[in-house]
């Protein structure tokens, strides 16, 4: 049975066990977050060698430096472990909060890396609590991040981003990671873009980008929710389609539709909508069981594996 070590103690690993795991069990706290190997809050140091499934989505700097993955790290030896240091943090500045509906507040932090709208980052509260969010802004010269965060009630950190930060608060964040961003071989390619809830904050973000980029193809977004209460930013990106031609958006409700609203199933509009996807760009985000039978249908609707960009994290990230 493999031994983990941390802090001079050396833990037997359980049958099944990550490190994440054998870690807890041994009353460890450790950071964590989507527990999926998504959101890299639980990333970890060792000297030794680890499975290779541990350092997925690792850049290569960071596998070099024996960064892991505690929640995705099965040891088959035994391994030496410590958390990493602070060179990955960095802070920012709340510049703004404001309610973009009942429960989703937007946040405005100045920071001072770059970052592409769609990537997500995590916020800390403190050293052992974190959550991921999406980056709905552009990166220009203000390097302002814009993150939409619903409150939930069970919800450590949104709670106190909604109740106790204010402007000039100083936080804590990792540095943003993802792949789910506009680039410039989108260009001439058609996209679908589809989220439910918070989902439309990378949406929102990627298509800030391509619109400055002035995307040449058509782009149709659909927001979703339970209700038309639960939308938001709806003038905002109606307003961004009177002004831009190739671009338009649908929202769409399951209940109480009002006018300009399709009230339907996400999933059923786009599947009927689009029977083709062929050599288009899918962009979908948003809640773990709409996000994935959607993927699964564009596949099977023509859309490239590589033409599909999910917001992972938002698929897998969970309050603590
Ligand atoms: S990657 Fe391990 S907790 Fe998210």
């Amino acid at each position: 049975m493999p031994v983990v070590t941390y802090k001079d103690n050396a833990i037997s690993v359980k049958q099944g066990d990550s490190v994440l795991e054998t870690l807890e069990k041994a009353e460890f706290t450790i950071p964590f977050s989507c527990r999926a190997g998504v959101c890299h809050s639980c990333i970890m140091q060792t000297e030794e060698a680890v499975p290779k499934a541990a350092q997925e989505g690792l850049s290569a700097s960071q596998v070099s430096q024996g960064y892991f993955l505690a929640c995705s790290c099965y040891p088959v030896n035994d391994i030496s472990v410590r958390l990493r240091g602070s060179v990955d943090f960095s802070k920012g500045k709340v510049i703004k909060k404001t309610l973009l509906n009942q429960t989703v507040l937007a946040i405005f932090i100045q920071v001072d890396f770059r970052w592409f709208p769609g990537q997500y980052l995590t916020l800390w509260k403190d050293e052992v609590n974190g959550r991921s969010y999406s980056i709905a802004s552009r990166c220009d010269n203000d390097k302002v991040i814009e993150l939409h965060v619903k409150r939930h009630e069970q919800g450590l950190l949104s709670r106190w981003l909604h109740d106790d930060v204010v402007v000039d608060d100083i936080l804590t964040l990792s540095l943003p990671l993802g792949d789910c961003f506009y680039t410039e071989d989108h260009h001439n390619k058609p996209m679908i873009m589809a989220c439910t809830g918070t989902g439309l904050a990378p949406l929102y973000g990627i298509l800030q980008e391509a619109l400055l980029q002035q995307h040449a193809a058509p782009i149709v977004l659909y927001a979703a929710s339970g209700e038309p209460g639960g939308l938001y930013y709806r003038e905002v990106l109606q307003s961004l389609a009177e002004q831009n031609e190739q671009f338009s958006y649908i929202p769409v409700v399951r209940r109480r539709a009002q006018k300009g609203m399709l009230e339907q199933d996400i999933i059923d509009v786009v599947k009927e909508k689009h029977p083709d996807l062929s050599g288009h760009k899918i962009f979908i985000c948003g809640a773990p069981n709409v996000v994935k039978t959607m993927q699964r249908n564009c596949f099977f609707q023509g859309a490239a594996i590589s033409g599909i960009l999910v917001d992972a994290f938002e698929m897998t990230k969970v309050e603590k």
